[in-house]
């Protein structure tokens, strides 16, 4: 299989590196940590190691070095369409290079192969309560596959070298069920259809995705699948749902446990919940006016959100200092396709008016757009417009970055992670010492 052939050949080079690093330079510092960083959830404490992405302030998210435009313009693409195949975008995260075309279809084809999602799942989805969240279902039928982990069936026998293979093959199982999955979720938990759904080898993930999500109806879904998932799939190490997965898997709990873990971080409100509420905002301002308002009616709003204690929620960013990429990608788009949706050129206004708000407010250290700000309007104007499943869709692209991040961690022997506490006294200690006078 070409992902098995390609990091076989890659890993010697890999393992040499590390073993540098750790051997001749473990003490070399890094950085130092303050207190503000303890007390304030280890933030940009550099302590993780990935290869896979990294959010540059000034460019936003770079895939294996490469920015978004780039990602989108050099990756194979399926016959006719303009967004690259999933598959192709897989093969750039998990290799670093540019995949051909058949590199890229081989991926698919992989996937294809391994979509079956087993009668129990299903089974398990059918019987929970009505109300429950459609997160949690996706949590709880990555946990249902788990009896299926080569990982896991493997342990005692395989040597801690052959741990990225078998934790290959169960990336590779579980990232073709999830769309599988996840339309499933949405058919069960919104139409009551509880029919199971095929994988269709002759398409690609997206276009799969698309015609099981039912919406295949309004042209450009399977486009928005691809690019959904594209852009949602790695943020860097350090954001909740890539620690989680990345801190479980240090237990060596396989990919299947590491990533319904993830899952749990992703539901929480301040991590993948954000895009239902920056739509939620543009739906409040499309009712309050009737319609999309004046300019000068957008900024009085954005005043009285932010008098209102409230933030505005798509905006600002903890890392980077630029309108995210991901947002761009997106809203060019939905300007390629449908400019003039109500809802579309109602967030091109609010791009327009809100920044000169945050600027004037003065407190935001970045007053432009991030990928929230938009992701849950596309999905509105395709007709999947039940919020709260946006999230796992996102999940779903969220997969792509963290197995592969997952496969790369048990091939260079990354061990368990275990950070140093203190307590508070002792902080205070160290607050003390600090303040004395030097001697
Ligand atoms: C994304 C976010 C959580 C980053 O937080 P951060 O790194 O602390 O951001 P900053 O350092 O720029 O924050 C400095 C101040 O500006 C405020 N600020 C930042 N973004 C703001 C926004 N969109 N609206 C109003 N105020 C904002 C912060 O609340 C903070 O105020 P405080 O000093 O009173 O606590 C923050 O920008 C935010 O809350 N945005 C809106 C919600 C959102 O879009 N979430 C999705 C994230 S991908």
């Amino acid at each position: 299989m070409i992902l098995h052939e390609k990091i076989s050949a890659q890993l010697p080079a890999w393992r040499e590196r590390i073993k540098s690093l750790a051997k001749e330079h473990a003490d070399v510092v890094v950085d130092h940590v303050t207190v503000g960083q303890v007390v304030g959830g280890m933030r940009d404490i550099k302590s993780l190691l990935t290869d896979v992405s990294y959010v540059d302030p000034a460019h936003g998210i770079l895939f294996r070095g490469m920015p978004i435009p780039e990602v989108l313009k050099k990756l194979p693409k399926a016959r006719g369409n303009k967004i690259p195949l999933v598959g192709g975008f897989y093969y750039l995260l998990m290799i670093g290079e540019l995949p051909t075309k058949e590199q890229a279809e081989e991926v698919e084809a992989e996937w294809a192969k391994r979509s079956e999602v087993p009668d129990h799942v299903y089974k398990m989805l059918k019987a929970m309560p009505k109300e429950t969240h459609p997160m949690t279902l996706f949590s709880q039928a990555v946990l249902a596959l788990q009896g299926r982990s080569v990982f896991a069936s493997r342990y005692h026998s395989m040597k801690k070298d052959a741990y990225w293979e078998a934790a290959l093959e169960d990336a590779l199982d579980l990232t073709a069920k999830l769309p599988i999955i996840a339309a499933y979720i949405y058919r069960m938990k919104y139409f009551g259809e509880t029919k199971k759904l095929k994988y269709n080898p002759k398409l690609d993930y997206g276009a799969n995705f698309s015609k099981m999500m039912g919406v295949a109806d309004r042209k450009g879904y399977a486009e928005l699948a691809r690019l959904y998932f594209i852009l949602h799939s790695d943020h860097e190490s350090g954001n909740v749902s890539a620690h989680t997965m990345h801190l479980v898997g240090s237990a060596l709990s396989d990919p299947y446990l590491s990533f319904s873990a993830a899952l749990n971080g992703l539901a929480g409100p301040l991590h993948g919940l954000a895009n239902q509420e920056c739509l939620g905002w543009l739906l409040d301002v499309y009712k309050q006016f009737g319609g999309v308002p004046s300019r000068d009616d957008l900024y009085k709003f954005a005043w009285d959100t932010l008098n209102s204690g409230h933030v505005i929620p798509g905006y600002g960013h903890a890392v980077l200092r630029v309108p995210d990429p991901r947002y761009m990608a997106q809203l060019e788009f939905a300007k390629a396709r449908f400019p003039q949706d109500d809802l579309i050129r109602l967030a091109e206004m609010v791009f327009d008016v809100v920044p000169t708000v945050l600027k004037e407010q003065g407190k935001a250290k970045n007053p432009a757009p991030n990928v929230d700000a938009i992701s849950g309007t596309l999905q509105y104007y395709y007709g999947v417009r039940d919020f709260d499943f946006y999230t796992v869709l996102f999940g779903v692209g969220r997969a792509l970055g963290v197995t592969c991040n997952y496969v790369w961690a048990r091939a260079l022997g990354q061990p368990l992670e275990r950070p140093k506490s203190l307590t508070t006294k002792m902080l205070e200690d160290v607050v003390a010492k600090a303040s004395q006078p030097a001697q």
